[in-house]
């Protein structure tokens, strides 16, 4: 099968399920009376609880309400396509039947079943793909499990490896674990459950070239149409993994995924209720899908094998909005705008298999005036918008007005859009197209903004720092101030335009840093600033990847028509190694 064959169900799902589920969860965030301020799966490398005791958490895992059905029913319902469950994860406990250790659910807990084999069936049954998630590097039970050592920066302050019960680093063989664990039980999960979709391997801190790709040529031997993530490591794998809840700015090439949580933990932790909402989720579903992103949203199951009614209650929610919408986001590929909206998300639907060719506008705010899409040069033969009232899926026709030119401005579809936004969460117009969608790709105003994307930037690197843009469409590597960039845009008309320029941090978790002077210069003017934090922005896409607004002040443009804007750093604060991280540029107009 070719690759883009293998990824075509991948692509198509766009939404799944993860499970994280494990010994952790019987602790549920809670050591000796400590509450653990990490994620939960976490806890026995935070707080250094010896193996043994560790392992005698299986004498109390004994989770009666699980039920593989209602999991899957509850994830079909919402819209999900596939589950990733953790068969293993970095604590080393099979969540499956091993031959290979006997520190597994079913040889070492009073529930004696396996849960994989349960899944596995009800996948089969309620047509879920099957994803396993299998920590490959990292094992806390094992004295070879990968370790880094002393000198690599540590997780949140906490150790990599093991270093607790075995602190001798020079004794550590991770190849003989990888022999006697690894290999042998990703051939069991592959061998013994079924069809597997996916692979899905995490923190690749020690594991080597050769190793990572032994570990690939297994699963593909084993089973030839299994996707491979990209933390199996050493640059393998069939689909990118973001970083943990990252979203990106920018468009991106290829098959993505982003693994996200609905609080801020993977393994249940009863204390965090910091859940995100069914709109908030729906939104970054739909910007995902929009940069063929897909989205793994993940429930941490109690230690009785149910899900937390806080996350039944907002999948439901989700479920309810995408049993009339869900046609927006399933099989849909990425956006051909090359930048972002305020308003909400595009997603597009080929005009493939006899299909009409659609294009879907997602809206997380509703438009407050007239609304008006410029670029699109197809011609729209149908616009609709859908809603749950009643009828189980009435649609509304929706007038429109649609204009064809060679400046991407006039080129403008003007939709009549009710002044009262539709009950739903996220209302969707899709719009039918005489043939697949064509789009100016010159950056101008929209709903009174220009978007200005790094990604979409001609960056000047001038220095030996090299700076480019990363997999999310952050600029990274800005440490000096001979390197700058400049886009081209359009503008409908001269005047003043407010500036503001969006930053972000580099790392998961990292905090947002700023400090930098900067010019903003046209051929007419120019403005200075400095980037601070004037404004942090509020949208869960941020919550773990934390970006800021600097409002620069107006910049002046003397005549309309294509211009250039060119970003120069004056003086870069080097924050780290950090510098200065750059999402966008936004112009707004001036009323
Ligand atoms: C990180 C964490 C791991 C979690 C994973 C989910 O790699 O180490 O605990 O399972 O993210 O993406």
């Amino acid at each position: 099968m070719t690759e883009e064959k293998r990824l075509q169900w991948f692509m198509d799902a766009r939404f799944g399920l993860f499970v994280h589920w494990g010994l952790y969860s019987v602790l549920a965030g809670e050591w000796q009376g400590q509450r653990m301020d990490y994620i939960g799966e976490w806890i026995m490398s935070r707080y250094r609880i010896p193996g043994a005791e560790y392992a005698k958490l299986a004498e109390r895992f004994n989770p009666q309400q699980f039920d593989a059905d209602a999991w899957v029913q509850l994830a079909r319902q919402a819209g999900m396509r596939y589950i990733v469950f953790t068969a293993k994860h970095h604590e080393g406990f099979a969540m499956y039947h091993s031959a290979c250790s006997r520190f597994n659910i079913v040889d070492a807990t009073p529930f004696g079943r396996d849960p994989l084999m349960e899944l596995a069936d009800a996948c089969a049954r309620g047509g879920l793909k099957l994803g396993l998630y299998y920590s490959q590097d990292l094992d806390w039970h094992e004295a070879d499990g990968g370790d880094p050592g002393p000198q690599y920066p540590r997780n949140f302050g906490m150790s990599w490896g093991n270093d607790w019960d075995f602190p001798d680093y020079a004794a550590k063989n991770y190849a003989r674990y990888f022999e006697a664990k690894v290999k042998p039980q990703v051939r069991e999960l592959l061998t013994q459950y079924g069809t597997v979709g996916l692979i899905w391997f995490d923190c690749p801190v020690t594991i080597n070239a050769q190793q990572s790709q032994e570990l690939h040529d297994l699963v593909r031997e084993l089973q030839p149409n299994c996707l491979i993530n990209t933390r199996i490591g050493n640059g393998l794998g069939d689909y990118g993994s973001m970083g943990d809840n990252q979203v990106p700015s920018g468009q991106v090439e290829g098959a993505w995924e982003t693994p996200a949580t609905l609080n801020d933990t993977w393994g249940y932790k009863y204390f965090d209720n910091n859940w995100k909402s069914a709109a908030d989720t729906l939104g970054v579903l739909a910007g995902l899908a929009g940069k063929n992103v897909n989205y793994l949203l993940n429930i941490g199951p109690q230690p009785d094998g149910a899900f937390p009614a806080a996350s039944v209650s907002i999948l439901r929610e989700i479920g309810a909005w995408m049993s009339v919408n869900g046609d927006a986001i399933h099989n849909a590929r990425q956006s051909p705008y090359p930048y972002d909206f305020d308003w909400g998300a595009v997603t597009q639907h080929l005009g493939v298999d006899g299909q009409t060719a659609r294009l879907n506008l997602l809206f997380r705010n509703w438009p407050a005036s007239a609304f008006t899409l410029h670029g699109l040069r197809t011609r729209v033969v149908r616009a609709c918008t859908k809603t749950a009232s009643a009828d189980p899926t009435p649609r509304r026709e929706i007038g429109f007005t649609q204009a064809i030119d060679p400046d991407v401005h006039k080129t403008a579809l003007t939709l009549d859009l009710p002044r009262e936004a539709p009950a739903e969460l996220m209302p969707v117009v899709t719009l039918e197209l005489e043939g697949d969608a064509e789009v100016d790709q010159t950056l101008t105003l929209q709903q009174g903004v220009i978007v200005l994307p790094a990604d979409c930037g001609r960056v000047q690197a001038l220095s030996a720092a090299a700076p480019e843009v990363d997999r999310a469409g952050i600029l990274t590597n800005w440490l000096d101030p001979v390197d700058a960039i400049e886009w081209d845009i359009h503008l409908p008309e001269a005047g003043y335009y407010s500036v503001d320029i969006i930053t972000s941090a580099q790392r998961h978790s990292a905090p947002w840093q700023g400090g930098h002077a900067v010019r903003i210069e046209t051929d007419d003017t120019a403005i200075q600033a400095r980037i601070s934090a004037d404004e942090m922005i509020t949208r869960p896409e941020t919550r773990c990847y934390a970006q800021a607004v600097t409002h620069c002040g107006d910049l002046y443009f003397a005549s309309a028509g294509l211009q250039t804007v060119k970003l120069i750093a004056l003086a870069i604060r080097p924050n780290n190694g950090v510098g200065l991280a750059l999402a966008a540029l936004r112009l707004t107009a001036s009323q």
